[in-house]
């Protein structure tokens, strides 16, 4: 456990007026590039990030996104006037708008300028930080009854870290920032998460090593050419339960890989018909070619041509799972 000092907790109703956290350390250039680059995407309207519920009659994106969304709020326990949220990489805040939908005090945090820049100008609340800024923002201790980590988490680990052998310290710092943040008054308060987790061997080794040195198609290949142009690594089953076991325990999971599929197949689609019909998503590609030509010819070679991101959930026993997950406090 981290020894910063506890400040007195004053629960407030406006969170629009917590002062910005101040740097403590700088998020991963990586991550920060990947999502002005993932910003091409918001041209063919693609703004929900994570993963999705469907069912057999849906036909859109974006029905699967609102079930899973609601499905998150549902179980972080928003379903009141006044509830005070905090969502960790907020993208470009639509589970943020939904908790306002209902009734919700409802502020994000992002390290994409581009998402920040969005959420602001479309009614949402949303400060530009790491989330391990937070540890040492004393003023935002105690301040939500509920905080939702959705497809966030995947970034907080790089391979180097896990060289360090710095992997489950920052799984474990990122739980302890977060019991932090709730209220200790709210007994019940609750932190929910979705991440990816692999199934499949790893080593950091397998995404340093550039990706064209590994034999086409393999697994480790894979790994190197989504690492390249994302940045992060994933967590193995139980892995986040030994993290959080000071702070959190677990209350509820569900798989959500089928989900996952789905929504991506939904992105895909538009994506590739958006090549053909939509000037914007074009020119934002060719842009961030031009300003950074090595890490976006390693997002299209691994999106569009290898189709890492199609790999990790495709086939009966995909390389990874997506388990979303609800924390309630330890006790
Ligand atoms: C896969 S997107 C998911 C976005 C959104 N939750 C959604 O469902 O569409 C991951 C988000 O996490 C943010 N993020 C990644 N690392 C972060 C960090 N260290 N601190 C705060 N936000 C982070 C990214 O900028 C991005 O908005």
């Amino acid at each position: 456990m981290s020894t910063v000092e506890c400040a007195p907790i004053r629960p407030s109703t406006d969170l629009s007026s917590l002062p910005q956290p101040r740097p403590r350390v700088a998020p991963t250039k990586l991550v920060k590039l990947c999502y002005t680059m993932v910003h091409a995407a918001e041209a063919v309207g693609i703004r929900d990030l994570a993963d999705g519920e469907y069912l057999p009659t849906d036909t859109t994106l974006e029905a699967g996104i609102d079930r899973q969304l609601n499905y998150l709020l549902d179980q972080v326990g928003c379903t009141r006037p006044g509830f005070r949220l905090l969502e960790i990489g907020c993208g470009y805040g639509h589970l943020l708008q939904l908790a306002i939908a209902r009734g919700a005090v409802a502020v994000g945090i992002n390290i994409s300028s581009e998402q920040v820049r969005y959420c602001n100008e479309h009614g949402a609340h949303v400060y530009c930080c790491n989330y391990r800024d937070l540890l040492t923002a004393t003023e935002w201790y105690g301040q939500f009854d509920g905080v939702i980590a959705n497809g966030s988490l995947e970034h907080w680990v790089q391979p180097e870290d896990v060289q360090a052998g710095k992997m489950d310290a920052i799984y474990c710092e990122s739980f302890d920032i977060v019991h932090r943040l709730l209220a200790p008054a709210v007994p019940d308060a609750r932190y929910v998460t979705t991440a990816i987790h692999v199934k499949r061997e790893v080593k950091p080794e397998y995404l340093l090593t550039p990706w064209g040195r590994h034999p086409r198609g393999s697994d480790r290949r894979h790994f190197s050419l989504l690492h390249n142009w994302m940045g992060g690594y994933y967590p193995v089953d139980r892995q986040l339960e030994k993290c959080a076991s000071p702070f959190f325990a677990l209350k509820a999971e569900v798989d959500g890989t089928a989900g996952y599929k789905q929504a991506n197949d939904y992105r895909m689609a538009r994506m590739m018909s958006g090549l053909y019909t939509n000037p914007k998503l074009v020119w934002r590609i060719v842009r961030s070619l031009a300003r950074h030509p090595r890490i976006t010819g390693t997002m299209i070679e691994s999106y569009f041509i290898e189709k890492s991101w199609d790999w990790q959930f495709r086939g009966d026993d995909p390389p990874m799972k997506l388990l979303r997950q609800t924390w309630q406090i330890a006790t």
